[in-house]
């Protein structure tokens, strides 16, 4: 079939115009709560989603939200903000930092007020339990006790919580809506052009505001504890309006997540006490951390993992994984706090943990870099070594990078930068604009080079599938920038990438 190159040539397109206040892209829990914070302030607010809210990959966090609350123990944001410097391998920004540690408590009392059903403590206060790289009085006082938990399905509560009460403010959703890209004018966001998925029919949203809450690219990898949906749409859109992303080689390594399934076994396991043995039966974490031991930050777990395989001290018939260890923990706190990665260890590697260990292996996890914004979600780029801010566009959440997690982030760190910089978005577009307010025309051909581009691809011809080609370029992500990584295994990794994406022209 010949693609059509201009909107002239269209005429078999139905493109439908719609104008709001604001424009969500993505309903995980960033973008439901920067979306109900705009209705709440009067805007009119569309959200577009490529999957159903409940279905976005917010669902699948376990083991809960960092605040200091001092339900267990005296505690301060000032210490969790020092923890969160010292994790981010002290390359966060500390003003992003400030506000996201300050902010959270209210978030978390928010969240209660929303109805969260928090696990609690016996005097009924939210239970907090022990999580990577926490720790009381600025690294003085011990291992802290700052993660507030649903259980170990804290991300299913979070995002249920935040689409019920979504649901009492009129958000327009658009469901199964794919956002292609952003609608680019004299350096201005005006909106964003979306694929119907049900019906094939494109739309063009204009709008003053866009709020990119899109979620990581985990799936640029070959194992993930990602969904398959984390497929970095929001960044990819930013890159194809030239826009620059930062920090995106700081991909984060969950310790734990199933050998060969990749699912997240949390690390609130080793938070209610499991730690990880080697071959040899030893609990080596002792020699890589002696204080924190399993619950150093995630870095440093995912690293001494790696050595231990590669020194030969690792189990299976390959020796190519490490066993966390569960079973001597009591069956009733294993039933009361670690019920979901109990069945997930059961369905994807058939151990009962009440009885057996784990087979776990570092796995890609999250993605610290992104869309750079400021701590008000405003999307920045840097001209001349000055930041400027890209008007009209905004960011939160994974998709994001506001640089509170630096080079590493901390468990239990990123719902809570959903919830506090997804109003933040929503606070500083109240703050700059007023509901109602005339928003500028498209120009004709608004688009118009993005439909181009999805034909190009939709009526191609070549002799690779997408299917195939994906799959090149996440084993070449996984082979080439995995947990160690040197000058010239980097090299390597950038000529196979390169191979990769010139491929793009060729596929069927
Ligand atoms: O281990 C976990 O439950 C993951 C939490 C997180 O990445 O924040």
């Amino acid at each position: 079939m010949k693609v059509p190159a201009t909107f002239s040539q269209l005429s078999s397109y139905k493109i439908t115009d719609h104008t709001f206040d604001a424009v969500v892209v993505g309903a995980g829990g960033a973008g439901l709560r920067a979306a109900f914070g705009l209705v709440e302030k009067g805007f009119n607010t569309a959200v577009i989603t490529k999957l159903f809210p409940t279905r976005s990959h917010t669902v699948a966090a376990q083991g809960g939200i960092n605040a200091a609350l001092g339900n267990m123990e005296p505690d301060d944001w000032r210490w969790h903000m020092y923890d969160t410097v010292k994790g981010s391998d002290w390359l966060g920004d500390q003003d992003a930092i400030h506000y996201m540690t300050r902010e959270a408590p209210k978030a978390i009392i928010e969240l209660e007020n929303y109805g969260m059903p928090f696990s609690r403590t016996p005097e009924g206060k939210i239970y907090q339990r022990a999580f990577g790289g926490q720790s009381y009085n600025f690294g003085k006082g011990g291992q802290a006790h700052r993660c507030c938990a649903v259980a170990d399905r804290t991300g299913h509560s979070l995002l249920h919580t935040l689409y019920g009460q979504s649901l009492r403010y009129d958000c327009k959703y658009f469901v199964e809506y794919f956002a292609l890209d952003l609608i680019m004018e004299g350096g201005e966001c005006v909106g964003v052009i979306a694929l119907n998925l049900e019906d094939g029919t494109l739309h063009r949203f204009r709008s003053k505001n866009t709020v990119l809450a899109t979620g990581g690219f985990g799936r640029a990898y070959f194992s993930c504890t990602s969904a398959h949906t984390c497929t970095g749409d929001g960044t990819a859109m930013v890159n194809r309006a030239g826009l620059p992303c930062s920090d995106l080689e700081f991909v984060q390594f969950h310790p734990t997540g199933i050998y060969g399934a990749g699912c997240l076994i949390t690390e609130g396991s080793r938070g209610e006490g499991g730690f990880l043995v080697n071959s040899e039966g030893e609990r080596f974490m002792e020699r890589y951390a002696p204080v924190a031991k399993d619950l150093a930050s995630r870095d440093v777990v995912s690293r001494a993992m790696t050595i231990e395989i590669r020194e030969g001290r690792g189990v299976g018939p390959e020796k190519d994984h490490v066993f966390l260890q569960l079973h001597h923990l009591p069956a009733e706190q294993l039933a009361l706090r670690l019920p979901g990665i109990s069945e997930t260890a059961m369905i994807f590697a058939g151990v009962d943990v009440t009885q057996d260990p784990i087979p776990v292996l570092p796995t890609v996890h999250y993605n610290m870099g992104g869309v750079p914004t400021n701590f008000r979600g405003q999307v920045i780029t840097n001209i001349n070594g000055k930041d400027k801010v890209v008007p009209g566009l905004y960011a939160a959440g994974e998709t994001a990078c506001a640089s509170v997690h630096g080079a590493n982030r901390l468990g239990a760190n990123s719902l809570l930068d959903i919830v506090v910089f997804g109003r933040a978005c929503a606070n500083t577009i109240a703050e700059e604009n007023e509901p109602g307010e005339s928003i500028r025309e498209l120009s004709a051909n608004a688009g118009e080079a993005s439909i181009a581009n999805l034909d190009k691809l939709r009526y191609s011809d070549g002799s690779i599938s997408t299917a195939d080609l994906r799959l090149k370029m996440q084993k070449d992500m996984q082979t080439y920038a995995a947990v160690f990584r040197t000058g010239e295994l980097l090299e390597k990794g950038c000529k196979k990438l390169q191979e990769d994406f010139n491929l793009l022209k060729d596929l069927k």
